[in-house]
């Protein structure tokens, strides 16, 4: 049998039993060995719906003994309900049960029940018998086994429990076949770590099985089932072995004393990064990443091997888990979070599972060994290297201690492993092969050899050695499978000629190689050429010349003369070589086309050919031609992979630069490597003493800062070591010649600009920074080396960029080394690029050769926000000509308060020789463009984060370099907005422009090429419709003015925490209905738009309906709805990319919500989420077909998936079949209240649901055709149900003060609670005493709502308040008084408000910042316009008025800071410097205006400033309805004015949104106020 029944013990007993399918045996071991009256079945919702659960339960009743009972009990799933709550809610039941002492409770479950169940049990009437049916793979191997119980708290997890032995844990396999596939990756993580810490056996199995398991698992179907019985071996035996080690390590340590620690291997910093990550990340995702980091923290401490943390970090991927928080599918699930360094080393020290706030951290030996028997201490110095990929470098110090010779063994070459491996598995007998090379190449090369039956691979001493049996090239034979190579060149190469070699077998007759995409594009053709001429039939499958490749294995290598050109790869030549012995006839092999490239590489082969027993001959009389025999290869008994001798000059130039002995003891004169000459040709020559032998060399290095430079080196054979050449010939210089520039010449190199980077460009930049100066040559690099280590530079604090280039970071952590003027260190960038080819480069410059190292945080390039001080994200404005893009960016300047340029005024203007058109008719359109660019590149490196808006030229996309760079600015943060319009109304603009004749064909053209690029290169998109009356001008005007602010982060969106609504729209097309919009908004404080409704999905389209509704509905803030049919919209429901594009829409437009369906697919949601910047998030879930009622699993597991996914808000929405429904719902509303949430039901009997919600209830209107889902309110309806039920209680309003018989406050205020259906009344009380107010209505109105206070009570009224708000204070008055319940009142101002809004409804930008502003009169409503300018953000404000001590008095009683400036005569008026954007008047206006007065004003109102909106003054005074002031300001001086009915409304309208809390319907109210 596969999956035997087997009881492992534990403590003593045979307690826990394994098996599949054995639910007959569970219940009868329960009923035989617990006999009880009782027995409590515990598990959570989830498992009920488990089908094997319910066939366990009536397996459970039907053999139930008599006088026994059943009971049963299902808590919430999830962590959130792993809490003392849900224990004590248990403990009650139990009790209301009548459970007594001899009660035996079954936990079936995850770690979260049997924890908590098992914590019950052990308190429970002082502790009763339980037993643990583990169900996920992380309960089974791990939670279940030992007896640790808990809950956890607000404060930490697990801090409540005690241990508590199960009696019995029976675990069966077959739960596995239901569990998510997460979870089932997540529990592999404790598997893996228990095999890793104990296990070598079980870990190479685990290695073994692991691409079977993940297809297994990966390929579960919707339901998640996992066909389990396909991987059932495997599985069982994982567990098994698992629960085993546990098991031992608990029954010799059970009160975790010593050896049990070890089981916390990778939990130190695992657990540090779940205590950031969680609930995003999972334990075991978390736990893998920190074994990976506790595994090197291993190696560089010098006590695990490079191989073993490769294993390590192999196996962990392959079975699903992240290996690095960096890795992006990782970084999607965990939302982008920031793991800070100084955050983990904080979790780490307080984590309960190290002894006080130092660390202890469980190492590694090798693969199934720990190194001891506990945890270790370790510095935080070694943990910040580990858990950063940025490195300080310390000064070396060179002292007795380690100029003792230091014996280094860097990592094999990758040409001799690959060839050393080709030529031992064609070869006969067994070869050990030591220092292999483990890299992507060996890893496909090992696994194709296997395949093709070439050879038996296994290894020795925990993988360091491979043993390869070789077959001797006979036994080769075609594989089933397709050999699939990733993007492995040199394995691709090499098994090309192997697969000419096999033979077929009966069911096959060719041999498939493929790679990865970028090795589908990498050529072979020549070699399949030579192969071809030679008799082998192959086909391309794909691309000509290119992987994937079907060799026909009836066809035969025939040998003889094969002729190959050899000037693209000498690895063509080495892969016929080494197969030329199997030939049928004898093989000459002749280079042909000229100089082969890379001869040494041929040389390479032929001598390792000759090792592996096979002599290739050179022709005496053709150049480049080669003779081989017939034979096979003899394999050595033992073959040592020589190290790479380009990674043996960083160990042999430390020696150099530190006046040091160091040996690399396996390589030597005899190597075929051509870096092997590094040392005696370069480092000889530069004063270090070199010893050779065959097969080692030794360097010594001359007294620190004497070495010298090298006049002149050839470094051809040996390029990648240019690199090490140029740090050491930094600091070499001439002995006593002042004058000697120190110059180091190289050159041979010039291939090495198209490496990983411009390596030559790199270093040069690099050394710049050492403040070593270079020259570039054609063929190489000169280095001008200091005259003393004493001018060696410490690089600025950002450190050396490595380019992610393994080389150019290893050569600078030596020259870093060597500054001794750095006392915080020298910072590498990008530690792990060096994991190419050395990872263990640290640990051998940090263990071997004694480098003090230590990690840090990356500095940070500025980011997204514009919240740290001194970062003001510029604004970058593209679009066609005619967007408006001239007009735009200057509103944009001053709502941001940033400088404006426009890229084409600055470009004449370096120019200085006339306009573009005259610089492009004298060099051209390609010249202007490249201009353009490099204009727009030096702008934005200089003025990026310095407060600016750049509009652009409209072509500047038609450059690539550009687009370049216009998108990098974007992804450091930066705002790119496209200003989009109309092609249509574009065209027709263009041709009513006469100074510019266009032809329509070719703006269509031109406008089309562009559009896609506009669209590429932006982050944010602006539709500016075509305005043709001043209306909507100012409507444009305003919504621009709130799009800037909210998209550059100044104004965030606040989600309500009071009573609100949201209202749905339906239509397909907002244009047809703009006018209903307003009134269809009334009250609200969103609007949803069903994008499934609308009549086209088009981006742009769209966009348009975005801007509609903008324009219409004053900005109320929008919420963007893609609801699929699956959830009961219109969209249809697989077409992901079409939603995907429209998210994109939606952020680009800055909307202000998005909703987005939790079903949808994950890599949806991650890319919304993570691109999310300030628009908020509703994860939505619908029932429509009333399948889960409140109480169901479905509604826990989408909460926590919310959760999970951190969105702003949630919206559930179920469909009540029954009034009770309802109940239910509030019970769920009720316990979740970690977010916002909106959870109603559908129906005409779930109403109740949407009254009784508070946070943005989903409305409709009667303006609408119909409501969008049934059972949809008004809010007038809403409110007036949730009036009827006592949810809202009548209030009285008043307007205090006199004379106050004209006052327009009353039908204000009533026509807003008559249309909200608010049951508040709004009356009179004429009186001039505070203290009858006070009385009266303060003290005698228990349901008094507020009061509008006005003249002459403004300040009487203050002493009755308990407190005022800032605007009171400041102003120096309240008009409105506000309620807070036990008779206390708050006193506020809403006048400024009036002066603000009325400003902003008439397009004054919110902010105006670096504009003046002027107010007329000294009165109370003066200060009103004091306080309501300098919120607008005026720079100063001048004040004007008949006579000047009043306004002198008043400029004192406000701060400095508002930089108020009276005016005292018409000189001093007429010298203001500084132009006036805003003018509020506060004199009456019933009376001629003083002369004097007039005059100073009139010097004012000449100095009007367009400052993207026209000068406007507002009138206080609103009778009569145009007053003088208004008039001369207007026909006089052009300037836009403002009547006070306005304000008086807008100061009316505040007062209703701070009384209610509700918006107000502003138009229905100016209506009515401004009508009689
Ligand atoms: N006591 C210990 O020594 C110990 C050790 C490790 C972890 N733990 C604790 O274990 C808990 C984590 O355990 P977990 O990972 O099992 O989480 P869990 O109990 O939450 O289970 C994970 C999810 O899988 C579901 N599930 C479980 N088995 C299923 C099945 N067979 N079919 C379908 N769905 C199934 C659950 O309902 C849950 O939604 C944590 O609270 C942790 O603190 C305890
Ligand atoms: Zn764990």
């Amino acid at each position: 049998m596969v999956a035997p029944l087997v009881k492992v013990p534990i403590l003593g007993k045979e307690t826990i039993h394994v098996g599949y399918k054995i639910h007959s045996h569970i219940v009868e071991t329960i009923y035989k060995h617990c006999s009880s009256s009782t027995y409590v079945i515990i598990n959570d919702t989830n498992l009920s719906k488990v089908s094997y659960y319910k066939s366990l339960l009536n397996e459970f009743q039907s053999s139930l003994p008599q006088e026994s009972r059943i009971l049963t009990y299902e808590v919430s799933p999830g962590e959130a309900n792993k809490s003392r709550e849900t224990k004590a809610s248990i403990e009650d039941y139990l009790l209301k049960q009548g459970c007594t002492r001899d009660t035996v409770i079954i936990a079936i479950g995850g770690g979260v029940i049997g924890d908590m169940i098992g914590f019950v049990a052990a308190t429970f009437m002082r502790g009763v018998r339980f037993i643990q049916i583990p169900t996920s793979l992380l309960a089974m191997v791990d939670s279940s086994i030992g007896g640790k119980t808990a809950v956890d708290t607000p404060l930490g997890k697990n801090f409540i429990g005690a241990f508590w032995q199960p009696e019995f844990v029976l675990v069966d396999i077959m739960w596995l076949s239901s569990l998510p596939r997460r979870e089932f990756i997540n529990g592999m993580a404790e598997v893996i770590k228990t095999a890793a810490i104990w296990n070598a056996e079980e870990f190479t199995r685990l290695e073994d099985n692991a691409i079977k398991f993940l297809e297994v698992v990966n390929n579960g179907d919707s339901d998640e089932s996992t066909a389990i019985e396909t991987i059932l071996n495997h599985v069982y035996k994982l567990v098994l072995e698992s629960i085993k080690v546990k098991a031992e390590v608990v029954s010799s340590d059970e009160r975790e004393s010593g050896l049990r620690n070890l089981l916390n291997f990778g939990h130190s910093i695992g657990h540090a990064y779940e205590a950031i990550l969680t609930p995003q990340a999972l334990h075991g995702e978390c736990v893998s990443i920190g074994m990976i980091k506790e595994a090197e923290l291993s190696r560089y401490l010098g006590i695990l091997s490079p191989t073993q943390v490769a294993r390590l970090s192999k196996i962990l991927s392959a079975y699903g888990l992240p290996i690095a928080p960096e890795e992006k599918w990782f970084k999607d699930l965990t939302l982008n979070k920031e793991t800070p360094l100084n955050v983990l080393l904080d979790k780490m020290s307080i984590d309960k599972k190290n002894a006080g706030s130092k660390k202890k951290v469980v190492l590694l030996e090798a693969i199934g060994k720990c190194y001891g028997t506990s945890a270790h201490f370790v510095t935080d110095e070694d943990l910040r290297f580990i858990l950063t990929d940025e490195t300080l470098v310390y000064p070396f110090t060179v002292n007795e201690t380690n100029t003792n010779e230091k014996f280094i063994t860097p990592p094999g070459s990758k040409s001799i492993s690959n060839r050393a491996l080709i030529l031992a598995a064609l070869g006969k007998g067994q070869c050990k092969i030591r220092n292999l090379l483990h890299s992507d190449d060996t890893k496909y090369m090992l696994s194709a050899i296997q395949d093709l039956n070439a050879a038996t691979i296994t290894s020795e001493d925990n993988g360091e050695t491979i043993v390869i049996e070789g077959h001797g090239g006979e036994a080769l034979s075609a594989c089933p499978n397709e050999l699939y190579l990733g993007n492995a060149g040199t394995a691709s190469r090499f098994l090309t000629s192997v697969a000419a070699l096999v033979n077929s077998t009966p069911t096959k007759d060719h041999v498939i190689l493929t790679g990865n995409a970028r090795m589908q594009q990498r050529p072979i053709g020549p070699l399949v050429d030579s192969l071809r001429i030679n008799g082998i039939k192959i086909d391309y499958v794909k691309s000509e010349g290119c992987l994937p490749i079907k060799v026909d294995t009836s066809s035969v290598f025939q040998g003889g003369r094969i002729e190959l050109a050899a000037t693209v790869s000498s690895q063509y030549v080495s892969s016929i070589l080494m197969c030329a012995p199997y030939a049928q006839e004898p093989v000459t092999l002749s280079l042909v086309g000229g100089k082969p490239i890379s001869i040494l590489y041929v040389d390479m082969t032929i001598k390792m050919m000759e090792k592996f027993g096979v002599n290739v001959i050179k022709s005496k009389t053709e150049p480049y031609t080669y003779h081989i025999s017939k034979g096979t290869y003899v394999n050595p008994k033992e073959y040592v992979i020589e190290s790479d001798a380009s990674s043996a000059t960083y160990p042999l130039a430390f020696a150099a630069m530190t006046g040091t002995t160091v040996t690399v003891s396996n390589i030597g004169y005899e190597s075929l490597q051509g870096d092997a000459k590094f040392a005696p040709l370069v480092l000889g020559p530069m004063g270090c003493t070199v010893k050779q032998t065959a097969t080692s060399t030794t360097v010594t290095g001359p007294k620190v800062g004497s070495l010298k430079p090298l006049k002149h080196v050839d470094m051809e054979p040996m390029t990648d070591a240019f690199l090490t050449a140029c740090v050491v010939a930094a600091i070499a210089h001439d002995d006593g010649d002042s004058k000697s520039e120190n110059i180091t010449t190289i050159e041979g190199i010039a291939n090495q600009r198209v490496k990983e980077c411009n390596r030559i460009l790199a270093m040069a930049t690099e050394l710049e920074k050492f403040g070593v100066r270079t020259k570039e040559l054609p063929d190489g690099i000169q280095v001008y080396g200091l005259n003393s280590l004493k001018d060696l530079q410490c690089p600025a604090a950002q450190g050396i960029h490595s380019y992610d280039d393994h080389r150019v970071a290893m050569s600078f952590s030596l020259l870093a080394g060597m500054v001794s003027t750095a006392p915080n260190g020298v910072r590498i960038q990008e530690r792990h690029c060096t994991a190419k080819t050395w990872p263990g480069w640290w640990d051998v410059l940090h263990t071997k050769l004694g480098a003090k190292l230590d990690g840090c945080e990356p500095t940070k390039g500025s980011t997204i926000t514009n919240n740290s001080n001194n970062v003001r994200k510029s604004v970058v404005i593209i679009g066609m000509r005619a967007a408006g893009k001239t007009t735009i960016s200057k509103w944009c300047a001053t709502t941001l308060g940033y400088k404006w340029v426009d890229l084409d005024d600055l470009f004449e203007e370096q120019y200085a020789d006339g306009s573009i058109k005259d610089f492009v008719a004298k060099f051209g359109w390609e010249k202007f463009r490249s201009e353009e660019t490099r204009i727009f590149k030096e702008v934005i490196e200089q003025y990026g984060d310095k407060g600016y808006v750049f509009s652009t030229g409209g072509g500047i996309v038609e450059n690539a370099e550009s687009r370049v760079h216009l998108k990098k600015f974007v992804s450091q943060g930066g705002i790119v907005m496209h200003l989009h319009r109309d092609i249509e109304e574009t065209i027709v603009f263009l041709k009513s422009d006469p100074t510019r004749p266009a032809f329509v064909e070719e703006i269509r053209e031109v406008w089309e090429r562009r559009e896609k690029w506009y669209k590429d290169c932006s982050n944010y998109t602006f539709f500016a419709p075509h305005c043709s009356t001043e209306v909507e001008f100012q409507n444009l005007r305003r919504a621009f003015g709130k799009f800037i602010l909210f998209i550059s982060g100044l104004k965030q969106t606040v989600i309500p925490t009071k009573r609100s609504a949201f209202v749905c729209l339906t239509f397909e097309d907002l244009a047809e209905h703009d006018t209903k919009l307003t009134p269809i908004t009334y009250g609200c404080d969103a609007v949803e738009v069903r994008v499934d409704h609308l009549a086209n999905y088009d981006p742009d389209y769209v966009n348009r309906q975005l801007s509609i509704l903008r324009t219409s509905t004053d900005s109320l803030p929008i919420i963007f709805t893609i609801r699929t049919k699956k959830q009961g919209g219109n969209f249809p429901d697989e077409e992901y990319e079409a939603i995907e594009e429209l998210y994109k829409t939606a952020l680009k437009s800055g909307v202000e919500y998005i909703d987005l369906e939790l079903t949808l697919p994950t890599s949806i949601q991650y890319n919304v989420l993570n691109n999310k910047r300030f628009t908020k998030i509703i994860g939505s879930h619908h029932d429509f077909a009333a399948a889960y009622p409140w109480g169901d699993a479905e509604w826990e597991n989408r909460y926590i998936q919310a959760l999970a996914l951190d969105v702003d808000i949630i919206k559930f929405v179920g469909t009540a079949t029954k009034f009770e429904d309802n109940l239910v719902l509030e019970k769920f509303r009720d316990a979740h209240k970690e977010k916002p949430l909106i959870a109603i039901n559908m129906t005409e009997c779930g109403k109740i649901s949407r009254v009784l919600n508070t946070v943005l209830t989903p409305i409709t209107s009667h303006l609408l055709p119909s409501a969008s889902a049934p059972g949809q309110l008004t809010l007038k309806q809403i409110n007036e149900i949730y009036t009827s039920m006592g949810g809202l209680s009548s209030k009285e309003f008043f307007v205090v003060g006199t004379p106050i018989g004209h006052s327009r406050s009353p039908i204000l205020h009533n026509t807003g609670y008559e249309l909200l259906g608010l049951p508040y009344n709004f009356d009179k009380y004429e009186t001039d005493s505070a203290e009858v107010i006070s009385k009266e209505l303060l003290e005698g109105k228990p349901n008094l709502g507020g009061l509008a206070v006005t003249i002459p009570l403004k300040l009487d009224i203050i002493k009755y308040m308990s407190e005022l708000t800032d605007a009171a204070k400041a102003i120096g008055a309240v008009n409105t008084v506000i309620p807070l319940g036990n008779k206390t009142f708050r006193g506020d101002n809403t006048d400024w408000l009036g002066i603000k809004n009325s400003l902003v409804s008439n397009g004054v930008p919110e902010s105006v910042k670096g504009t003046a502003g002027l107010i007329i009169g000294a009165g109370g409503t003066s200060r009103a316009a004091v306080f309501a300018l300098h919120k607008m953000g005026c720079s100063k404000i001048f004040m004007i008025n008949r006579t000047t001590p009043k306004l002198e008095e008043l400029k004192e009683s406000f701060p400095t800071e508002f930089n108020i400036v009276v005016v005292n005569s018409i000189e001093q008026a007429e010298q203001a410097k500084e132009p006036v954007g805003i003018a509020v008047s506060c004199v009456p206006a019933d009376k001629p205006l003083d002369p004097t007065l007039l005059s100073k004003l009139e010097r004012f109102l000449t100095k009007g400033l367009n400052a993207g909106f026209p000068p406007t003054l507002l009138d206080a005074a609103y009778k009569p309805a145009v007053t003088p002031i208004m008039r001369l300001a207007k026909d006089k001086y052009e300037w836009q004015v403002v009547p006070g009915a306005q304000m008086l409304v807008h100061q009316g309208v505040a007062q209703f949104e701070k009384w209610t809390g509700f918006k107000a319907p502003y138009k229905a109210i100016f209506q009515a106020v401004t009508t009689d």
